[in-house]
């Protein structure tokens, strides 16, 4: 597994007002949408491209678009929904698939409630995007299903993660071919499993539940 922390002015000036606790649900939604974009753009560095031959007004020239299979966004439901559109603006032809994973608030352990994807991923660079990577039970459930379909490139986008989700992504997903790219990687957890200083709650500060 690779880490890689997108340090630019900007990611980081719309990071700060997504912690300001003051910042409400349509602003957050927003700069969420706005830091993902951002995030997106390093995310599809590697991205595959194919070439083509066109013709522009002037003359023939060769140039490169998308390769085929296309690529697949996997947003972890339910916080994950709010950075879809950032990832599918950059990624026009990218299908979508669904991953509904929810996790026990005592035990922490993530667990599957629903999966709308396709069963063959073989070949297909995977985009799958979370806000959170805290203690990581939920990223590496869901990597495992991604790699155990035949993704063989999987790109984990999340907006904040905790060292400790990194550490057990590192342990649990070591040589496996999954890079994780996020805007920070905070202080640590608090014992309700909380990045401190972080956010919050993505999900709630997101859709503007309690
Ligand atoms: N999920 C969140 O929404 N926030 C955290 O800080 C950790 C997990």
């Amino acid at each position: 597994m690779r880490l890689h922390v997108v340090d630019h002015p900007l990611v980081a000036h719309k990071l700060t007002t997504l912690r300001d606790k003051r910042t409400d649900s349509p602003t957050f939604r927003r700069l969420a949408d706005e830091l993902v974009t951002l995030l997106a753009y390093e995310a599809t560095r590697d991205v595959r491209t194919e070439q083509v031959d066109i013709e522009t007004p002037v003359g023939p020239t060769t140039g490169v678009k998308l390769a085929r299979p296309r690529p697949l966004v996997v947003p972890i439901l339910r916080a994950g929904l709010g950075m879809l559109d950032g990832m599918v603006r950059l990624l026009p032809t990218a299908e979508v698939g669904f991953l509904g994973m929810v996790r026990n608030e005592e035990t922490l352990e993530a667990s599957t409630y629903a999966t709308r994807m396709p069963e063959d991923l073989s070949g297909r660079q995977v985009y799958v995007v979370d806000p959170m990577l805290a203690t990581g039970g939920t990223l590496v459930a869901a990597i495992q299903e991604l790699i155990k379909r035949g993704a063989d490139d999987v790109t984990a986008v999340v907006l904040l993660a905790a060292p400790e989700g990194v550490e057990v992504m590192e342990r649990e997903l070591a040589g496996a071919p999954v890079t994780v790219l996020t805007a920070a990687v905070d202080e640590q957890l608090n014992e309700q499993g909380y990045i401190v200083p972080g956010l919050g709650d993505a999900g709630d500060r997101m859709y503007g539940s309690a």
